[in-house]
């Protein structure tokens, strides 16, 4: 049977305590890129063919769930209490794994950097015949800490953990990654197979490759590069993983047309979408949910999340696009300006120091320096919908809800209460006044005393 045509079911195991992270947050809710590395794996197995998801979490980890669901409502979730240990996790699943599948994929949720196609290696390394394990390798260059992978020629014998390693396995640079595809026909027995007679008296889910041959089964190591099997037990790991998963997908955006002056200071989403022709200053931010047009210029210092930005528009210094806004072709949004949930329309220009938030803006309307839509009362937010080709002057504050008609002028420092006709020329701010040689007595005055 070809490796597509089987059924898959994979076990996510995220049951470990993570105390390493030093946080009141469950370590598989720490993100990458902007996303959990949860959900991270739970995509990847997903797009390796499997069709069926089982969960293995720890008690009271609701929050853990409730991300996995938000992912795959069918999920199923199952609860390790006690953890025992590896094997002892999967088995937590046993009632997934007993609806009967052509693959187990074992994955761990805090091993979030193995791509699609290693999955699907290692699932396609199962097709020969006789085989019940195939396990996940690397050439680590330190190995301390890791399971070893014990090989006679090509075969794979045992996995060996770190602390149970004979002195002459103590040389072995070829490491357990911890992942594994079994056998969906015997992976109940061999699992229910394994004692926790070790150094630790866990479960091993490793002892599964030696109860594979004992019982004339075989089974084999696939390698995979380093970087891809990364493992996150504390922060400083969760930045290196973020390094690596950054490279990638700057790596996939500059092959799409992207151009980073510096890639190593911009940061993107796992989510970030960009056309032909971008081109990405140093120290940018992209958050999640972002979608950038043919052509854009984004300059250093911007910060962005839940923006979609038009072709051939050019974004900051210093820019703040916030979510729902939603900029056309050519828009202008300049150093300091923060626009949020607002619709601009094709050729605004907005380039200095103003908050848009709530609005809409025509297209062609320039909104001058300082201008500020006061679109909250404390209470409710309002909208402020301006027309096309207005002339909004500088350091002026547009008090939401109200309506500007196209073609309209707003005079300098105005505070517009009131909606404006089209056309209209609108002032609201006080005359000026002026007293004559005023400054010249008051100086003189104040030199006598
Ligand atoms: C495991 C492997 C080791 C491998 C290493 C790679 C075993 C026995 N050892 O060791 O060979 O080199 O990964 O990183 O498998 N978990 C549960 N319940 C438990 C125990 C663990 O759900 O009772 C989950 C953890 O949340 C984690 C994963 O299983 O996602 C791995 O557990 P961990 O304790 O990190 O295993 P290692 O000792 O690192
Ligand atoms: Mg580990």
């Amino acid at each position: 049977m070809s490796a597509q045509k089987r059924t898959c079911l994979a076990i996510v195991l995220a049951a470990g305590e993570g105390k390493r992270m030093r946080s009141a947050r469950p370590k598989v809710l720490h993100e990458l890129a902007g996303r959990s590395l949860l959900a991270h794996v739970l995509t990847t197995v997903a797009a390796a063919g499997a069709e069926r998801v089982a969960l293995v979490v720890a008690p009271g980890h609701d929050s853990v769930v409730k991300e996995a669901r938000s992912l795959a409502p069918d999920i199923e979730v199952f609860v390790q209490s006690p953890a025992l240990g590896t094997a002892h996790a999967v088995l937590a699943a046993k009632p997934a794994i007993a609806h009967g599948y052509d693959d187990i994929l074992v994955a761990f949720a805090d091993t979030p950097l193995v791509q699609p196609e290693t999955f699907a290696r290692l699932r396609g390394a199962l097709t020969e015949e006789g085989r019940a394990v195939a396990v996940l390798g690397f050439r680590a260059s330190n190995p301390r800490g890791y399971g070893r992978l014990i090989q006679d020629s090509e075969t794979l014998v045992a996995i060996r953990e770190d602390r149970d390693l004979r002195a002459e396995e103590a040389e072995i640079t070829f490491c357990n990654a911890g992942l594994m595809a079994i056998a969906g026909a015997t992976a109940l027995s061999l699992l229910e197979s394994i004692d926790c007679s070790n150094a630790q008296g866990e479960y091993y889910l490793t002892d599964i490759v030696a109860a594979a041959r004992q019982r004339g089964h075989g089974a084999i190591a696939v390698e995979a590069p380093e970087d891809e099997v990364l493992g996150i037990n504390d922060r400083a790991q969760l930045s290196v993983a973020e390094q690596v998963f950054q490279n990638r997908l700057k790596i996939r955006a500059m092959q799409s047309g992207v151009t980073f002056i510096d890639p190593s200071r911009v940061t993107l989403s796992y989510d970030t979408q960009f056309g032909q022709d971008v081109l990405v200053e140093p120290d940018v931010f992209f958050g999640r949910e972002v979608k950038v047009g043919d052509g854009v210029t984004i300059r250093a210092f911007s910060h962005l999340v839940g923006a979609e930005i038009g072709p051939n528009s050019i974004i900051g210094p210093f820019a703040r696009l916030r979510p729902g806004a939603k900029l056309a072709e050519d828009v202008h949004v300049g150093n300091f300006v923060e626009v949020k949930a607002s619709t601009l329309g094709a050729g605004v220009k907005a380039n200095h120091l103003a908050y848009i938030g709530d609005a809409t803006i025509g297209a062609k309307t320039n909104i001058g320096a300082g201008v500020i839509t006061c679109n909250y009362d404390g209470f409710g937010k309002f909208r402020t919908e301006v027309g096309a080709g207005v002339f909004v002057g500088v350091n002026s504050a547009l008090v939401a809800p109200v309506k500007i008609g196209d073609g309209a002028y707003i005079g300098t420092g105005s505070v517009i209460t009131d909606d404006v006709a089209p056309d209209a020329l609108a002032l609201a701010r006080s005359r000026q006044v002026e007293k004559p040689s005023w400054a010249k007595d008051f100086r003189t005055k104040h030199r006598k005393t």
